[in-house]
């Protein structure tokens, strides 16, 4: 059966079989694809948006107020717009010491006390909605950022795994000291240590150190301003298509780059090199750029960027606090 399977797929002309293979694919996506779009027409939990939302806000201006040089009045229009959720929180009379919440009033605070610090004046629509929510919710606390230096920031390196775990932070400033491809390729050895599906190894590295390369690149990411222009090395993370059999193993790229991405930065963090990861949540258009950039093959998908280098003596770091495991874990 097989052999005959075989020998009729060797008759059909190629066009046919791509377009056999489209449409069961087709099929298969739309399984999933389905759910997504269901989830962004139907779905009315305005709770989950909310708070969506009050993290997607909180964490651009957390990362704003740990910038190597953060500008002072920086991100009025996100500011408003989670002063905006906030009040649309307390308005669903949602629990106050949920961790979106507690995090976003803090940076609020946060933000306020940095510009009182420099003596920055804020625009006065702001000011004062920064300064009721300030008094409003004064026994409200999050985590602040973390200002640190590099010693304190690697002393867990050879610890414990709870504390080396623990001590890994995406850092956002680095020094032009240059990172040597043999330590980079040490990092990568333990990357490839991360489990893979029958051991198939999908995942890629493609590491970018031209300084034109590399702003053409961060030019099309979106996540990466205040910073980016100070990575030493990006590394793009990509995984090869043909390892998959089917279009049933198509999450398998992602899923299996995750692994080996999480097993990168505790690697370049083991290495004393600083590390923030960088979406690909893309465009087309872009994904097309950026293979032009740095010749990715064609049956590579990319999945994410990782920004690095050596790091300055002081800097500061995104506090990012996390849920706890009581909150995501369910008992079935
Ligand atoms: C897939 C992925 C994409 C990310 N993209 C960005 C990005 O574009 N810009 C950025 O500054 N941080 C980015 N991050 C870093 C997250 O903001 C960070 O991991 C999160 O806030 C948790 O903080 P931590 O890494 O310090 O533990 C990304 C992280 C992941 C896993």
């Amino acid at each position: 059966m097989r052999a005959l399977k075989a020998h009729i797929k060797n008759m059909l002309p190629q066009k046919l079989m791509y377009l056999y293979y489209l449409n069961s694919a087709k099929k298969a996506s739309m399984y999933d694809l389905k759910r997504r779009v269901y989830d962004k027409v139907y779905n009315k939990s305005d709770v989950e948006k909310v708070k969506r939302d009050l993290a997607l806000a909180y964490h651009i201006v957390e990362k704003g107020l740990t910038m190597p040089k953060p500008r002072p009045g920086f991100g009025k229009a996100v500011v408003m717009s989670l002063l905006d959720t906030v009040e649309k929180y307390a308005e669903f009379k949602l629990p106050k010491h949920d961790l979106e919440f507690t995090q976003s009033i803090s940076v609020l605070k946060e933000y306020l006390h940095f510009h009182e610090q420099i003596s920055f004046t804020l625009d006065n629509d702001l000011l004062t909605r920064l300064q009721t929510i300030n008094k409003r919710f004064a026994t409200v606390e999050g985590q602040k950022q973390i200002r640190t230096n590099k010693l304190d920031y690697f002393k867990h390196k050879n610890g414990s795994f709870d504390k080396f775990c623990q001590s890994r932070y995406s850092v956002r400033n680095y020094t032009n000291h240059e990172v040597p491809i043999s330590v980079l390729h040490d990092c990568i050895n333990l990357a490839q240590r991360s489990p893979s599906f029958c051991n198939r190894q999908p995942n890629r590295v493609h590491i970018v150190k031209s300084p034109e390369k590399k702003e053409a690149i961060l030019n099309i990411q979106n996540g990466n301003r205040g910073f980016g222009h100070l990575a030493e090395t990006l590394i793009v993370l990509s995984s090869v298509v043909s390892t998959t059999k089917d279009i049933h193993e198509r999450f398998e790229n992602h899923l299996n780059g995750g692994l080996f991405g999480m097993t990168l930065l505790n690697a370049l963090h083991y290495n004393e090199i600083g590390a923030c990861s960088l979406n690909w949540s893309v465009s087309d258009d872009k994904d097309m750029k950026l293979r032009e950039i740095i010749n990715i093959p064609h049956n590579e998908v990319v999945l994410m960027i990782i920004a690095c280098g050596y790091l300055p003596d002081e800097f500061s770091i995104a506090s990012s606090p996390r849920k706890s495991a009581e909150e995501i874990t369910k008992l079935h």
